[in-house]
């Protein structure tokens, strides 16, 4: 897979959600479903948008021990999605375990993809509440670099981080960055922000993009903007 722009489809209804993604009648967008929209229409709902032509980024952040994320992966790998995601925060152990339940008998498996430390975590939450002494940057490639040990295809991270994660992680291992705004669009509760454009000269994979495109006027037109930005 290429570099993509992700829509992130954060509505809580199948019906909100199709009544946005009718409005895409030339190329489909790649879509990503969180745990909102998941946990309010289930399985059925990734099924049915797979249905419609769209590739899939499955973002629920599996965190538990390993022999409970390793049999959840063994469920969500039949929903045929093309990259779904953990907290490496779970350690190798379960990163390595949820590899295992993803991959189907025939060996083949969707992407999976670690979050390091969550962008609302901030150095105050990550030493204080967390006990994690050792700096948010470092934090993050020490992660970065559990989750390529493990196997794992890559990290959601920072779009500001994605360079360094490639150095230290590889080339090939997927940076998806989310915390893209247009210069001209409104930052929301994003505070680590870069454009489209930017994102795509500085090592990010795959761009997440929420806001800027469902709340859009034209919504079309916004990813339009945000697919040509990106890949120039
Ligand atoms: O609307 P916006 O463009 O901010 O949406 C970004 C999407 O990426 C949301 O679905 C948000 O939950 C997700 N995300 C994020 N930061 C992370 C991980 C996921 O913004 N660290």
């Amino acid at each position: 897979m290429g570099k993509d722009v992700i829509v992130a489809c954060d509505f809580s209804s199948a019906e909100q959600t199709f009544a946005f993604l009718d409005k895409f009648t030339g190329r489909k967008p790649f879509v990503k479903i969180g745990m909102e929209l998941y946990y309010a229409e289930g399985p059925e709902i990734v099924r049915q948008i797979k249905a419609r032509g769209h590739k899939i980024f499955l973002d629920l952040k599996l965190h538990d021990i390993p022999n409970t994320v390793k049999k959840a992966m063994a469920v969500l790998r039949n929903l045929d999605v093309d990259i779904t995601n953990l907290h490496a925060a779970g350690t190798t152990a379960m990163m390595q375990a949820a590899l295992e339940g993803l991959t189907r008998p025939d060996g083949t498996r969707p992407l999976l993809i670690a979050v390091t430390q969550l962008t609302s975590t901030d150095a105050a939450a990550l030493k204080n509440e967390l006990l994690i002494d050792t700096p948010m940057a470092e934090t993050v490639l020490s992660y970065a670099k559990n989750a390529a040990a493990s196997g794992l295809d890559g990290v959601v991270c920072s779009p500001l981080e994605a360079a360094l994660v490639k150095e230290r992680c590889g080339a090939d291992f997927l940076t998806v960055t989310p915390g893209i705004r247009f210069a001209d669009s409104a930052a929301g509760d994003q505070k680590r922000i870069m454009t489209p454009e930017k994102a795509g000269k500085s090592g990010c994979d795959y761009i997440v993009v929420g806001r800027p495109i469902t709340q859009a006027e034209d919504p079309v037109a916004a990813y339009r903007r945000a697919v040509k930005d990106f890949l120039g």
